[in-house]
């Protein structure tokens, strides 16, 4: 049985499906992921994931590498108003082959001076939604709020957002926000199997029940990264992150999963992405991708209904 799950950012309807393009320009080279992003159009989905950091990390990398290559997309084949376009500020390291520990944060000016230069590589004027990709807890989140509502006051940005933020934060920001444009969306880390009790998953933040609480409350989109660990669901040469212990650690979860792919006709990473955009509270998964089979295999997955009992033992199998 198939059917769409219905998400907002702002009010609008937006595909239940987020293109990750963190890999694009560096692992995935230019000339396949255009095709990707092409197949990604034909299908539908349209909501792109990309920051002004992706993937400082490869060999060789700068960060520029993956708006450098979506921009290309956009000019090429004049697509940019097709697609909703989502970049992130903040995570930037302050020079080349520096980390995290140099980033470029979130004060008023770093914002606009990130902002600008993503708009040159994306070769646009304005994206559709600016994420705050790392809480920098340096900077007042009042001067970040402002600065980043001054992207929309100035047409820069269509919407303004957070990624990596615990519950408390993001119930400051929306305050701080006051009679402007709060958070339209918060970008966590979020999967299926829950995470060892004090496990480090720096610099990501869980997007927990707290968050996704505050979420819901307030009309956020709570948006899931990470959601495949990598493959890990479907690839047993691919080891958990050490966040959630080792397979015989998740067993119980992992056997429940493969329960429910297999009556849905469906494999546990694509299980994972049915169940998390049919729960309750339902969640927005930004998938990565490298071959436009798991691109269909992923947009199959958001369109298959799971049948309430198997939401159920699925809800229960992870606890
Ligand atoms: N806000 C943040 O801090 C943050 C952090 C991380 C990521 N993100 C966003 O989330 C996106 C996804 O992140 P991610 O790539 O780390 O995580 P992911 O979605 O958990 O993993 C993606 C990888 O899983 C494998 N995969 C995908 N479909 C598959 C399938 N059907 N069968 C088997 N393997 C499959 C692919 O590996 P291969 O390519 O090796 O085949 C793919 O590159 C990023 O592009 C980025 O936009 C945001």
């Amino acid at each position: 049985m198939t059917s769409t799950p219905q998400f907002t950012l702002s009010g609008a309807p937006v595909p239940p499906l987020v293109l990750g393009t963190m890999h694009f320009g560096t692992r995935t080279p230019v000339e396949q992921a255009h095709d990707l992003l092409d197949r990604a159009a034909d299908l539908g989905v349209t909501f792109l994931d990309t920051a002004n950091n992706y993937a400082f990390w490869h060999p060789g990398g700068t960060g520029d590498e993956s708006e450098t290559c979506l921009g290309a997309w956009f000019s090429t084949r004049s697509t940019r108003d097709r697609v909703i376009l989502a970049t992130k500020v903040g995570a930037r390291p302050g020079y080349p082959g520096g980390d995290l520990s140099s980033a470029l944060g979130l004060s008023g000016r770093a914002i606009k001076a990130q902002v600008e230069d993503s708009l040159h590589r994306l070769r646009t004027d304005h994206v559709d939604v600016i994420y705050a990709h790392v809480d920098d807890h340096s900077v007042d989140l009042e001067e970040t709020v402002e600065a980043l509502q001054d992207l929309i006051d100035r047409g820069l940005a269509n919407a303004i957002a957070c990624s990596n933020t615990t519950a408390s934060r993001l119930a400051e920001a929306l305050t701080a926000a006051g009679d402007g444009p709060g958070y339209a969306a918060v970008q966590n880390r979020f999967t299926y199997l829950t995470p060892l009790a004090g496990a480090d998953l720096a610099p990501h933040v869980l997007l927990d029940d707290g968050v996704i609480e505050v979420a819901r409350s307030s009309g956020v989109l709570a948006v899931a990264h990470s959601v495949l660990l990598e493959g890990a669901y479907t690839r047993p040469d691919r080891p958990l992150h050490p966040g959630y212990g080792d397979r015989t650690r998740q067993s119980t979860a992992l056997a429940a999963l493969d329960e429910v792919a297999a009556e849905c006709g469906l494999d546990a990473g694509q299980a994972v992405l049915a169940w998390m955009t049919q729960r309750p509270s339902a969640v927005l998964p930004v998938v990565g991708i490298s071959n436009a089979g798991q691109l269909e295999a992923a947009w199959q997955a958001v369109h298959t209904v799971l049948p309430p009992e198997a939401l159920a033992a699925l809800d229960d199998a992870r606890r």
